[in-house]
């Protein structure tokens, strides 16, 4: 997904710049581009590829420019170039802008502009901005009053120009007729500005700040910007000034940083048992077999009338919804569904003041959960958030929530994201189970366990090497099956979709009990079915699904609890330690995370930038 950067303050802007589109490379890219504004002029260079390339390029004739932006760019309208990498230019060379998201009508308005006499030297929506910026601001030199041309106000310009495009943007721009400031905007696609001592940043992401500042603001819809190296002021697009809260940017630089891993991933996966503790952290009052969440307390009462939970995300964020809904119903005893928010945002839902709608995201931006606890909002339903960062959207527009505290999330596939995930549907399992009929004494056991879970996932992790063996030996398959039951069903849906994301290898995940319903036809000696049957309540079916799966010459590598002799004698099997049927789930997925890992390890491919995906999904 499209980064964004920006400078304005008291030092060489390209240093920020570079180390900033740096920070943002994991969000996935294909060119890259910068724009410095220095003695009245505006200096632009873009490489395609990565931000290594353009910083050979900069090298060459380093600036001492102390206002600049700068962009990675995903290819949306037009291929990656260095023609279409931002920043984008107006036909003077009077303006620079960098955007995130989609202009709808940007066809409408580049004709228009086309016949009005500006020249396009991109195929980019993102262009027409440029040319409308330079346009309403012409406008303005040009309205003379009194035969003195008026200054030009580059803000109303701006506001002139965003009341003419109708889509999803982040965009900052800067002008040589203005150049102690930049402007930015948002709709649908976040902003972050940065704090810092007579210096200015602006990012798409948070984590492009980290280690430069430590104070930062989110933008809201329909906000608009307007920064210069003293400082902020934020406004809505009828020019009245909001408050803004300032909030603290707490990740340290460690996080941006490989640590001695060859990937964030595999960096991820190894963080779980600490991202894990950190979800559960304070939540816990194993006495009492309660949680006690922080985020929801405003929201008690009404939680206690709710009698329906519908969760609402994408991917793996579904994933692990699944896996709650398993819990919720079981535990909390409350009738809870699962909708990928992609589908739910078109439905006519069914929602009322009973409904909880809850929405689990990692990146809190994702396009479609936001849409759909909109929908939800106005339906009259009670909206909250599983969510990990800080500060986004979703966290900002729901009534109330529990952040999963998982830290920053680099690598695209996602991994301790879901396990924090789980870790949060757990808690809120055991908090609404309490406020109804679950007992002390179940209480007391799920928290008990769920205090476990990090040393199990310790003991799991050791087995990383034997995994990686596993890997090289099926490292060829072209087809794999993920079959799974009850809990562990979402499992089976998020080990094929991790090995379809960094290994590109085609991959299904079924209910085992569906297999003899049609997919058990794929069967044959070329198939690799990985099955997660550890031993729970529907062990004797998952054992069934697998002898009809030898029976007709299909591999299997199982992962199996501790001991289970019996499937080590049929299959390649990973253990995991015994716990609750409703943990499983959080130590199946280390060897599922692993399994994708090593595969595309041994394919070859850049696992950290896999090819076509973004990190954050803030387009639909
Ligand atoms: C998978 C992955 C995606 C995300 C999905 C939702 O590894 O990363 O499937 O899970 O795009 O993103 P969030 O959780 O940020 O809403």
């Amino acid at each position: 997904m499209c980064g964004i950067v920006g400078y304005i303050g008291k030092r060489p802007a390209q240093d920020f710049l570079l180390e900033g589109l740096k920070r943002l490379e994991y969000r996935g890219y294909d060119s890259a581009g910068i724009a410095l504004l220095d003695n009245g002029k505006i200096k632009t260079v873009k490489a395609l590829g990565k931000v290594a390339e353009l910083q050979l390029k900069m090298e060459r004739s380093t600036s001492s420019a102390m206002a600049g932006i700068a962009h990675t760019r995903w290819a949306t309208h037009g291929k990656p170039s260095e023609k279409n990498a931002h920043p984008h230019i107006d036909c003077k060379g009077d303006v620079a802008v960098v955007h995130n998201g989609i202009i709808e009508n940007y066809r409408e308005l580049k004709e228009a502009l086309g016949k009005r006499g500006h020249a396009f030297r991109s195929e980019t929506d993102t262009e027409v901005i440029a040319h409308l910026l330079e346009e309403e601001m012409s406008a303005q030199g040009r309205s003379a009053s009194g035969g003195k041309i008026r200054e030009v106000d580059f803000e109303k310009a701006f506001v002139a120009m965003l009341k003419q495009l109708k889509g999803a943007y982040g965009i900052v721009a800067m002008a040589t007729k203005n150049p102690e400031i930049m402007l930015a905007a948002r709709l649908s696609s976040p902003l972050v500005l940065g704090i810092g001592q007579e210096e200015m940043f602006i990012a798409s992401d948070a984590s492009a700040l980290v280690g430069d500042v430590k104070r930062i603001v989110y933008l809201d819809d329909n906000e608009i910007a307007v920064i210069g190296k003293e400082g902020y002021v934020v406004k809505t697009l009828s020019s009245r000034k909001r408050e803004k809260e300032e909030l603290p940017l707490e990740w340290n630089k460690t996080v941006a940083e490989h640590s001695g891993y060859a990937h964030f991933m595999l960096k991820e996966i190894f963080e779980q048992p600490k991202s894990f503790a950190d979800a559960l952290r304070g939540r816990l009052i194993p006495g009492e077999g309660k949680a006690r969440l922080g985020g929801l307390r405003t929201v008690e009462k009404r939680l206690r009338s709710i009698n329906r939970i519908v969760i609402v995300s994408c991917g793996t964020s579904y994933h692990s919804a699944l896996v709650g809904e398993y819990m919720l119903e079981e535990y909390a005893g409350i009738k809870a569904e699962v909708e990928m928010a992609s589908e739910f945002r078109y439905r006519k839902p069914l929602l009322d003041k009973k409904t909880a709608v809850i929405a689990i995201s990692q990146s809190g931006e994702t396009a479609d959960t936001l849409a759909a606890i909109r929908e939800a909002k106005e339906k009259g339903a009670l909206v909250l958030g599983i969510v990990n960062v800080v500060g986004s959207t979703i966290a900002r527009e729901t009534d109330a929530g529990v952040y999963c505290h998982a830290g920053p999330e680099i690598s695209v596939a996602s991994t301790k994201a879901f396990t924090s995930q789980l870790a949060i549907l757990a808690l809120l399992s055991l908090y609404l189970g309490r406020q109804r009929g679950l007992t002390l004494v179940m209480g007391k056991r799920i928290a008990k366990e769920l205090l476990q879970i990090p040393k199990y996932m310790e003991r799991v992790l050791t087995q990383a090497k034997a995994i990686k063996k596993l890997a090289k030996k099926y490292a060829k398959q072209a087809h794999y099956l993920y079959l799974g039951r009850k809990y562990n069903y979402p499992n089976a849906l998020e080990g094929a979709l991790k090995i379809k994301e960094i290994a590109y290898v085609p991959a299904q995940g079924y209910p085992t009990g569906e297999m003899k319903h049609g997919p058990i036809a794929l069967i044959d000696a070329s198939v690799v079915s990985v099955m997660i049957m550890p031993k729970d309540s529907v062990y004797e079916k998952n054992v069934s699904g697998m002898e009809e799966i030898l029976a007709r010459g299909g591999k299997i590598l199982a992962i199996a609890t501790d001991g289970d002799a019996m499937l080590a004698k049929k299959a390649d099997v990973i253990f995991i330690p015994k716990t609750l049927e409703m943990l499983t789930p959080l130590l199946a997925v280390i060897p599922l995370q692993l399994f994708a890992y090593y595969v595309a390890v041994e394919r070859g491919y850049d696992i950290d930038k896999p090819r076509n995906l973004a990190k954050s999904v803030t387009v639909e």
